[in-house]
């Protein structure tokens, strides 16, 4: 996949696949917002670009209807507008009417972000199982995929691996950055290493591990 400094983005409608799957406690604060801190480069230069902007990320594991409350990404979507001191637009929903009207009235450097991409695992698990057709929908919002998800590309999910299919597409900054520092030590590390491993998600570590 291409690098985003190898594409022309210039007033191009862009879709922007984050990984903003932050820590959010019981009062729907955010205890950690060094992810959507990651993702402003990517988005600086898509302003400096003139493109509309359209945010997709998951957040959680959305499995049950009430999870929706918790895992909503509004309070996302208010810190990264005050990171960015610009304006964004959350816009609740996934697909539909709300959508569409939405990113018809974008105009350059509007910033528009969409509901976690994982509501639409409670329909069939389109999300998480690369639903095509939800894929394409997404894909049709937009000219250009951007995956600058980093924590995200090891799941093939219709927002990121599902989109890619149906758009030109390139890889962020931040996946850039990650790449950078882990090719030379994966392809050529010095014996004997020792390697840390840190996170909540031990089970799917083991995987990685073996
Ligand atoms: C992470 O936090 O590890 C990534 O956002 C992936 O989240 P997931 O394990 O819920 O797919």
């Amino acid at each position: 996949m291409k690098r985003i400094d190898e594409v022309n983005l210039r007033n191009k409608t862009v879709i922007i696949r984050v990984d903003y799957n932050v820590p959010i406690n019981d009062k729907l604060e955010i205890t950690d917002d060094n992810r959507i801190k990651e993702s402003l480069k990517t988005i600086n230069y898509c302003l400096d670009n003139n493109c509309k902007i359209i945010l997709l990320s998951h957040l959680g594991k959305v499995k049950k209807e009430e999870d929706k409350h918790k895992y909503s990404l509004k309070p996302v979507s208010e810190r990264l507008s005050l990171l960015l001191d610009n304006k964004v637009t959350f816009v609740p929903e996934t697909r539909g009417d709300l959508v569409k009207e939405t990113v018809l009235k974008m105009e350059a450097c509007d910033i528009v972000m969409l509901e976690n991409t994982r509501f639409e695992d409670l329909n069939d698990k389109k999300e998480s199982c690369c639903d095509l057709e939800l894929a394409k929908y997404w894909a049709s919002l937009g000219d250009i995929f951007i995956n600058d998800a980093f924590g995200t590309c090891h799941r093939a999910h219709a927002s990121n691996v599902g989109i890619s299919k149906y758009l030109p597409s390139c890889l962020g900054f931040l996946v850039l950055k990650e790449l950078d520092n882990l090719l030379p030590i994966i392809n050529n590390p010095e014996r004997p290493f020792t390697v840390i491993l840190g996170g909540a998600k031990l089970s799917d570590k083991l995987k990685t591990v073996e």
